[in-house]
C-alpha cells in the first residue's frame, strides 16, 4: 500500500521539529548578514527568559542591537546600529558603533610607544593620534564566531589571530571575545588573549546607548554615577596629560547621579577640550566585578543601565562627534543622541608608566570582563 504523501508530511516536519529542539534547543538563531573581504557575515540572536535580545555581528564583533522593556513592558532598542552590513562598512566612519576595539581602544600618542627599547609605530587616523587599533582596527575585521550556547545561557563566541606586526603592533596575537546573555538582562562581555611577543592591549566594546531608544534626541536627561574620584585630563588631542586629576568640585564629579546635561556647557577647560565629555575616569574599585562602577537612569522610559568590569578606567563619550549626518536603527544620529562607557585601561598607557600595564607577555592569559546590566526603576 503506498502512503499518501500527506500523511508521510506530517510525521517527517513532526520529526524535524522535534530533533531541532532537542539537539539546538539552545543555539543561537544566525541569519546571513552578507560578505566582506570574501567572508562569511552573520547576525546571531542572544535571548533571554524574559525576551531580552541582543543581536552581535561578526563583522567587527558589533553588537548590534540590544532590546530591553521600559517600565511598562515596552521593548525598545537601546543601542545605535544598522541594519545592513554595506552601512556599516560605509557609514559607520569614525563613529565605531557598538564594535570590538582593538588591539588599543583609545588613543596612543603620535601613534609611537617603545617597548623593551624598541620603538613601535602605529598608524595614525586621529589628529596626528593612533585611536582604537589604527586604520584597520578589530571593528573592520571578520572575527570567527561560534555558538557556545549552554542551556538557558545564549552565548556567541568570536575568535580573531591578529598577526604579528598587525597595525604596527608587535606579537601574533590570539584573541577570544565571548558574549553572553544572563537571565538577569546582563550582557557579559569576556575578552581573552594570548601574544607570543611582548605587546600592549586594551581591548573595549563602543556601544553607543540611549535608554530611551535609539534615534532618540539627546541623551542629556540621562542621569549618570560613575564610582570614581579621579578622572585623567587630556590635552588638544585627547592624549592625557598623565595626572589623576580629583573630580571633586569639578563637571566631572558624578559620584552622585547627575543628569549628564547639568554642568555639560559649564566654561570648564576639559569639556572645551573634549567638545564635551570625552574622558577617561579612574574607577575606585579597579578589579572588582561585584562592585557598581556605573549607572545610568532614564527617568521617562525607566530604563536603567549598569555597568560592572574588571577595568581600571571608563571612557565616557557624551556622543559628542555625532551630527546628525548619520542615521541607522531607530533614526537620525544627532549631536550627543546617545552615550559610549568603554570600560578599559587608561588612555596612551605604553607612554604613561605611571599608569596601569598594558603590556601582555607570552605566557600570560589576558582576561578582562564587563557587564552592561539591564533593569527599570
Ligand atoms: C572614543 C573617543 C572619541 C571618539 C569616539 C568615536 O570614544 O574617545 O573621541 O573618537 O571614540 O567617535
Amino acid at each position: 500500500m503506498i502512503t499518501p504523501m500527506s500523511r508521510i508530511l506530517p510525521a517527517a516536519v513532526t520529526l524535524a521539529v522535534a530533533f531541532s529542539s532537542l539537539s539546538f534547543a539552545d543555539s543561537l538563531p544566525k541569519e546571513s548578514f552578507g560578505q566582506f573581504e570574501g567572508k562569511d557575515v552573520y547576525l546571531f540572536t542572544l535571548k533571554n527568559a524574559s525576551g531580552m535580545t541582543v543581536k552581535i555581528t561578526n563583522y567587527g564583533g558589533t553588537v548590534q542591537s540590544i532590546s530591553v522593556k521600559d517600565r511598562h513592558g515596552k521593548f525598545g532598542d537601546v543601542v545605535l546600529g544598522f541594519n545592513t552590513l554595506d552601512e556599516y562598512v560605509q557609514k559607520a566612519g569614525t563613529a565605531y558603533f557598538g564594535a570590538l576595539i582593538g588591539r588599543y581602544g583609545n588613543r596612543i600618542a603620535h601613534g609611537i610607544f617603545k617597548l623593551d627599547g624598541k620603538t613601535y609605530h602605529i598608524p595614525t587616523n586621529d589628529n596626528g593620534n593612533a585611536l582604537h587599533g589604527g586604520k584597520v582596527g578589530f571593528n573592520r575585521r571578520v572575527w570567527d564566531a561560534k555558538d557556545v550556547s549552554e542551556p538557558g545561557k545564549p552565548a556567541l563566541e568570536l575568535h580573531y589571530l591578529s598577526p604579528d606586526g598587525e597595525e604596527g603592533f608587535p606579537g601574533n596575537l590570539d584573541v577570544t571575545v565571548r558574549y553572553s546573555l544572563d537571565d538577569q538582562n546582563g550582557l557579559h562581555i569576556d575578552y581573552y588573549a594570548k601574544t607570543d611577543k611582548d605587546t600592549v592591549l586594551n581591548l573595549t566594546n563602543h556601544s553607543y546607548f540611549n535608554l530611551v531608544g535609539a534615534g532618540s534626541a539627546t541623551i542629556l536627561n540621562h542621569k549618570l554615577s560613575i564610582d570614581a574620584d579621579q578622572f585623567t585630563p587630556v590635552d588638544k588631542t585627547l592624549i592625557p596629560t598623565g595626572k589623576l586629576e580629583n573630580v571633586a568640585g569639578t563637571p566631572f564629579d558624578f559620584r552622585h547621579a547627575t543628569d549628564i546635561g547639568a554642568r555639560i556647557g559649564k566654561n570648564n577647560e576639559q569639556l572645551k577640550l573634549g567638545k564635551g565629555y570625552d574622558h577617561n575616569f579612574v574607577l575606585n574599585h579597579p578589579g572588582d566585578l561585584n562592585h557598581l562602577a556605573v549607572k545610568v537612569e532614564e527617568p521617562k522610559s525607566g530604563r536603567v543601565l549598569e555597568v560592572f568590569t574588571t577595568q581600571p578606567g571608563v571612557q565616557f563619550y557624551s556622543g559628542n562627534f555625532l551630527n546628525g549626518k548619520v542615521s541607522g536603527i531607530g533614526g537620525i544620529y544627532r549631536h550627543r543622541s546617545a552615550l559610549c562607557l568603554e570600560t578599559q585601561h587608561f588612555p596612551d598607557s605604553p607612554n604613561h608608566p605611571n599608569f596601569p600595564t598594558t603590556v601582555l607577555h607570552p605566557g600570560e592569559e589576558y582576561h578582562q570582563t564587563t557587564i552592561y546590566k539591564f533593569s527599570t526603576e
